[in-house]
């Protein structure tokens, strides 16, 4: 591991490694350029804020070295009430800054837990009358098969467990770490 980052000593251990995640991106870019090599107008990322903004930055710089052109939009929902499990109560809170009918569209997702934030925010994109909506997931937890939220391109099927890095948090911090690892239990007892 690189010597002396502040966030070393709170990581229990690594789950995917930056490596690993570099190589992935770039695979997924790769299928993703050859599935919308027939679209002219090239395709709308949806990222979905804050968690997914490490991903959208590597994977849209991957996609554009293969793929159609792509522009680069944002959205913030909540979709948690006080806990930590999804209640699928979904509120917008920044919105879409531009028309999406007639667009091919590819939401750009950090994670798939349950899947109820994102079964919402396809049926909202379908409402405003994309041409089609796809999903490319980085990561996705095992309960995400109980709702069948149709994730075409994923990234690592990973354990149930909370983790932090690549854009995932734990309070605001830990998005900036590069991999993607799993907190020790005393760093949770001393929140
Ligand atoms: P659902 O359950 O609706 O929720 O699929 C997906 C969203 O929940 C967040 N999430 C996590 N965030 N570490 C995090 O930092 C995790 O292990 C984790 N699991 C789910 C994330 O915002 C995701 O978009
Ligand atoms: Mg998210």
């Amino acid at each position: 591991m690189a010597q002396g980052s502040w966030y070393d000593a709170d990581i229990d251990h690594v789950i995917i490694s930056e490596e690993q995640i570099r190589e992935k991106i770039a695979e997924l870019a790769k299928q993703v350029a050859a599935d919308y090599a027939p679209v002219a107008d090239g395709l709308l990322l949806v990222c979905v804020l804050k968690g997914a903004v490490m991903f959208m930055a590597d994977f849209a710089r991957a996609l554009g070295r293969h793929g159609p052109p792509a522009e680069l939009e944002f959205m913030a929902l909540s979709s948690y009430g006080q806990g930590s499990t999804s209640s699928g109560v979904v509120r917008i809170r920044k919105d879409l800054d531009r028309d999406i009918a007639g667009r091919h569209v590819v939401v750009v997702e950090d994670i798939v837990d349950s899947g109820l934030t994102l079964s919402w925010l396809l049926r909202y994109l379908e409402s405003r009358a994309a041409a089609s909506v796809e999903v490319v997931a980085l990561f996705r937890k095992p309960d995400a098969i109980k709702v069948s939220v149709p994730v075409k391109y994923v990234g690592f099927d990973i354990p149930s467990e909370f983790v932090v890095g690549y854009g995932l948090d734990f309070g605001e911090r830990y998005r900036e770490v590069p991999y993607v690892g799993v907190l020790k239990p005393e760093v949770y007892a001393r929140s």
